[in-house]
């Protein structure tokens, strides 16, 4: 049985879109691209919806392609491709896909993204230097995206460059109740943001899991970076819990664990939403003085990043749930106020 029988029908007459473009949303479909086939599946599985057929491959000169194999005509689809590396593939196969349901005449098309590379790109901080977060919007509106769905944005204004709707999640719940299942007491941790950027993520924490807040002062000099100093706490003897939107070198994680365990910290454990990790971040999470370090799944590790230090939990629950609730224009804040999920069946 897939969703479109098990959501009452009335649903899909009552919601349905009569916008000026004459749109009438019937049916739920869902695709995906070559980032990340695991996450995919599990989100149809949530879902209980075949996966769309759709062919992508990529020509031997390294140009993308991908054919629709079924009638999309209509249409609510879901397409779900981190950008995540190779970055620039995975970006132009997003943007194809997107072309080809335009072509094929969907009545919607949502780019779900759980990861978005180049978001960290999202300023001019310097002179003659692009804002590619910014380009990056602007060729998936182009391209023919009606909506995004994003998860964890390196900076929630990045909403702001869509001229589309984009609904924003967070991977958050998950995290958060697999840290409470660690079974220490609130009074026992502190929750650590390692740079000030990620101060209100870290207070969001504190409010879900209790303890004291802690910031790393981090600053950069050029390509030197330097966490000398802590602000708030108290940390020493106490449980750490150190929590970042994504881990890319590590060197920003990594330097606020060896400050903690400094300090005095009893036990360290990090978490973020991206397994961006490249350069040497394998190595520096190995050597780094702390317990697990937990990632979701928005980015598929590599076969020789998957080390025991590493717990990867899966997200699919909330992208499944947002995708149906956006397809049955039900609210999406409403869903994190009350999970309507086990959270901890998906550990
Ligand atoms: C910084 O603003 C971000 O939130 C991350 O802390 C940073 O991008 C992680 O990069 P790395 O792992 O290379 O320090």
């Amino acid at each position: 049985m897939n969703i479109n029988s098990v959501l009452k029908p009335s649903l899909f007459i009552a919601n349905a879109d009569f916008s000026a473009k004459g749109r009438i949303y019937m049916k739920l479909k869902i695709f995906s691209g070559n980032a990340n086939r695991p996450l995919f599946q599990k989100i149809c599985q949530y879902l209980d919806l075949e996966p769309g057929l759709m062919t992508v491959e990529a020509f031997p000169d390294g140009e993308s392609f991908c054919r629709i194999e079924e009638d999309v005509r209509g249409e609510d689809v879901f397409i779900v491709q981190p950008t995540c590396r190779p970055v620039n593939d995975t970006l132009m196969e997003l943007l194809i896909m997107i072309e080809s349901f335009k072509r094929a005449s969907a009545g919607r098309i949502t780019a779900v993204i759980p990861y978005f590379g180049y978001a960290r790109q999202d300023r001019k901080d310097e002179g003659r230097v692009p804002i590619t977060a910014k380009l990056v919007a602007n060729l998936l509106t182009r391209a023919g995206a009606d909506r995004i769905l994003a998860m964890d944005l390196h900076a929630a204004q990045i909403q702001g460059f869509f001229d589309i709707p984009v609904d924003h999640l967070s991977a958050s719940p998950i995290l958060d109740a697999y840290i409470n299942k660690l079974g220490y007491a609130a009074e026992e941790c502190v929750v650590v943001s390692p740079d000030e950027g990620s101060i209100k993520r870290a207070a969001k924490h504190v409010k879900a899991l209790g303890g004291s807040l802690a910031i790393i002062d981090k600053r950069r000099q050029g390509n030197v970076v330097e966490q000398a100093n802590l602000i708030g706490g108290p940390i020493e003897g106490r449980i750490a819990f150190i929590f970042d939107d994504m881990i890319s070198t590590g060197g920003s994680i990594c330097g606020a664990a060896h400050l903690v365990k400094k300090m005095g910290v009893k036990k360290i454990y990090i978490a973020a939403t991206h397994a961006v990790l490249c350069g040497n971040a394998i190595e520096q999470l190995q050597n780094a003085p702390v317990e697990e370090v937990v990632f979701s799944d928005t980015i598929p590790l590599l076969p020789d990043q998957q080390i025991p230090k590493i717990k990867i939990l899966t997200i699919s629950p909330i992208l499944g749930e947002a995708i149906k609730r956006i397809h049955c224009q039900e609210s999406i804040s409403k869903m994190f106020k009350d999970l309507p999920f086990d959270t901890g069946q998906y550990f």
